[in-house]
This record gives structure tokens, C-alpha cells and sequence, in this order.
């Protein structure tokens, strides 16, 4: 096997042993597969080539200290992909099936869980698609459950430390009655050419006002915002976001650290009050926010003034990243460790 590089993995596709499958025909989810080709052997009239019936998760695989692997919200994963089905009109696979062929997965692909020290982690990702063929606009009958796993470093280059975003106006990723709370392909082809013009710009992501008015703050990039003022969490409410697992659990564990938590309405002008601001995610854990610029009205909310991670942020940061390695009990459950 060729070596992995673990301290400078990038957050990029490496090739693994073995990824698994479930397919669903008449009516039910069959056996679990197992296999080492990368490739999906799909009929050209499939619903998910032409019509967008594809969902997909992100989670990730820790190696702890005491060389234990935990899987962190499992069950939330399979109970967003869940909602994503009856969202795009997918067959829903059951809770212990997703347990099942995540488990299997990881446990298959070990070797390639990175080591502790690296600070690196396992990502999975799973994917549901409707297969078959069908040339009408309705939903399939068959559908394809896989599970891939790949060993990943930081999101962003530099780890964790501030970045600055980029207000898009011109670019929607999701209405307020569409599929924006779903986890489905068609909201990240749709935001792809805001994405590529805040990269083409220098910032680390596009930030995302409400479609409907642009008023108000709806996420960043692939991630959810939250800011922080007057000892309370803040994190905008919304129809057209993503729920985010890391989110829901900053939420609480900002509540364990006696800060007050809102979810609410957050309006583009209340970002020039916050001490700090992060952007939350699978991938980017917590990626604090340096500044937020609205060239459209030559405005630049500046969060961080020095630059570097606030005090909070960074105590969330820990904390999270302390109960995903196993450093820290496991008090809310979130945990599941790989036996
Ligand atoms: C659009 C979007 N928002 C938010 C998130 C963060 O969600 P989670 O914390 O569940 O990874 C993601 C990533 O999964 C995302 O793609």
C-alpha cells in the first residue's frame, strides 16, 4: 500500500479497500454488498442522471488516544437522509441499515482510519440515487444506497484560524419553499458559480443571504453560521437551510457552557455586532470568521479585529472536537464507538 501522509491530508478523495452497498427493488432494501470497485454500474435512464433524485450524507470516523474509533451522530445522519427521501420522494432506508452498512464500512476500511496525533479523520459518505429505467418526471422505483469512506485533513488550509466570506447576491442556492433543507445534489450544483466566484476572490466561501428578500442570513458555503454577542449563541432560522448536525450540537454544548442559545431570524446588518462568528460543518468543524464583505454595498463586516479565533469559538472548537476523539466523556450520546 502506498504510504498516507496523515498530518497533510487535504480534505480530497483517496482511494479505500472497499465501499458498501444496498439496493432496493420491489418494494424493499436487500442484502448488504460488498465491494472494491469505485465505480457504479447505473442504467442511462436513471432518475438521479436526469431528474435529481440524489441525497447524501457527510459524517466522520475518529481514532481516539485509547485507539478506540467513534462515529459521531450516526443515528441524526440516518435520520436527515431520512427526511432528504421523503423531500425528493426517495425510498427511505431504515435507521439499522444505515447502522449497518456504515459499521461494516468503516470497519472494512481501517487502515485507513488515521492515527490520533495526526488530527485527521475519517470521512464517510454515504449516497442514495434513484436507479432504473424511466424517462417520465416521477419518482423511481429501484434505488441504490453506497457508502464510501476516504481519510481527510482540514477543510480549510490553516486549520483553525479566520477566514473572510462573501456576500453573493446575484446566485440563489435554495428558495424558501425548495429543497434547501434536504442534503440533495441540485443545491450544490446551484451554488456552485457563487462558490466559484468567492473563491475567484480570495474568500474561503460565498455567504448566503434569504432568496426571498436578502435580508436576512441564511449559511455559508457548506456550512451553517452562528455568531456569538453578549454571552449568547445566535444561529439563523430558516426554510431554506440545512440542518446541520455540527450546529445542533454547538447549540448544546454552548448551552453546557452556560451561554444563552437563539435561533432566529438574523438580519445582514446585526453581523456588525457580533464578538465572534464561525462558519459549522462536518468538514470545517468550526471555521471561524474573519470578516464578511458586501461589495454590492461596499460594505466589510469585520468579526475577528486581530485576526484570530475568538475566545468562545475556540472553547467550542475543543470541546467538540474533545468528545469526537474520545478526550472527554461522551455525556450526550453522541457517540458511536466501533467494536
Ligand atoms: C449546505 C450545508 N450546510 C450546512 C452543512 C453542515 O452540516 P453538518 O454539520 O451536518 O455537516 C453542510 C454540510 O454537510 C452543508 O452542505
Amino acid at each position: 500500500m502506498r504510504e498516507i501522509d496523515w498530518a497533510n491530508l487535504s480534505f480530497g478523495y483517496e482511494k479505500t479497500d472497499y465501499n458498501v452497498r444496498i439496493n432496493f427493488r420491489e418494494g424493499a432494501w436487500g442484502e448488504l454488498e460488498v465491494s472494491s470497485s469505485e465505480y457504479l454500474n447505473l442504467h442511462m435512464a436513471s432518475t438521479c442522471l436526469h431528474y435529481g433524485q440524489e441525497a447524501f450524507e457527510g459524517m466522520k470516523a475518529f481514532r481516539g488516544q485509547d485507539g478506540k474509533v467513534r462515529i459521531f451522530r450516526l443515528e441524526e445522519n440516518a435520520a436527515r437522509l431520512q427526511s432528504t427521501c421523503e423531500g425528493i420522494m426517495m425510498a427511505e432506508l431504515p435507521t439499522d441499515r444505515f447502522r449497518e452498512a456504515i459499521l461494516k464500512v468503516v470497519k472494512l476500511n481501517e487502515r485507513f482510519i488515521p492515527p490520533y496525533e495526526t488530527g485527521a479523520s475519517l470521512y464517510i459518505r454515504p449516497l442514495l440515487i434513484g436507479v432504473g429505467a424511466q424517462v417520465g418526471v416521477r419518482p423511481a422505483s429501484e434505488y441504490m444506497f453506497v457508502v464510501f469512506v476516504t481519510p481527510v485533513g482540514p477543510y480549510f488550509k490553516g486549520g483553525f484560524s479566520t477566514n473572510p466570506y462573501l456576500i453573493v447576491r446575484e446566485y440563489d442556492r435554495a428558495a424558501p419553499y425548495g429543497t434547501g433543507t434536504f442534503k440533495v445534489g441540485g443545491n450544490y450544483a446551484a451554488s456552485l458559480r457563487a462558490g466559484k466566484k468567492a473563491h475567484d476572490l480570495g474568500y474561503a466561501a460565498e455567504f448566503y443571504l434569504d432568496a426571498k428578500e436578502k435580508k436576512y442570513i441564511d449559511e455559508c458555503g457548506a456550512a451553517n453560521f452562528f455568531g456569538i454577542k453578549d454571552n449568547t449563541y445566535i444561529t439563523p432560522l430558516s426554510s431554506s437551510i440545512l440542518p446541520s448536525i455540527t450546529n445542533k450540537s454547538l447549540m448544546q454544548l454552548a448551552e453546557d457552557l452556560g451561554l444563552k442559545v437563539e435561533r432566529r431570524p438574523v438580519a445582514e446588518e446585526e453581523l456588525a455586532t457580533f464578538e465572534e462568528a464561525g462558519a459549522c460543518g462536518t468538514a470545517a468543524v468550526i471555521s471561524p470568521i474573519q470578516r464578511i464583505d458586501d461589495l454590492d454595498n461596499d460594505k466589510s463586516y469585520v468579526i475577528s479585529k486581530d485576526g484570530k479565533p475568538g475566545p468562545i469559538c475556540t472553547k467550542l472548537y475543543h470541546k467538540l472536537r474533545a468528545i469526537q476523539y474520545g478526550d472527554e466523556p461522551d455525556t450526550h450520546g453522541w457517540v458511536t464507538i466501533v467494536e
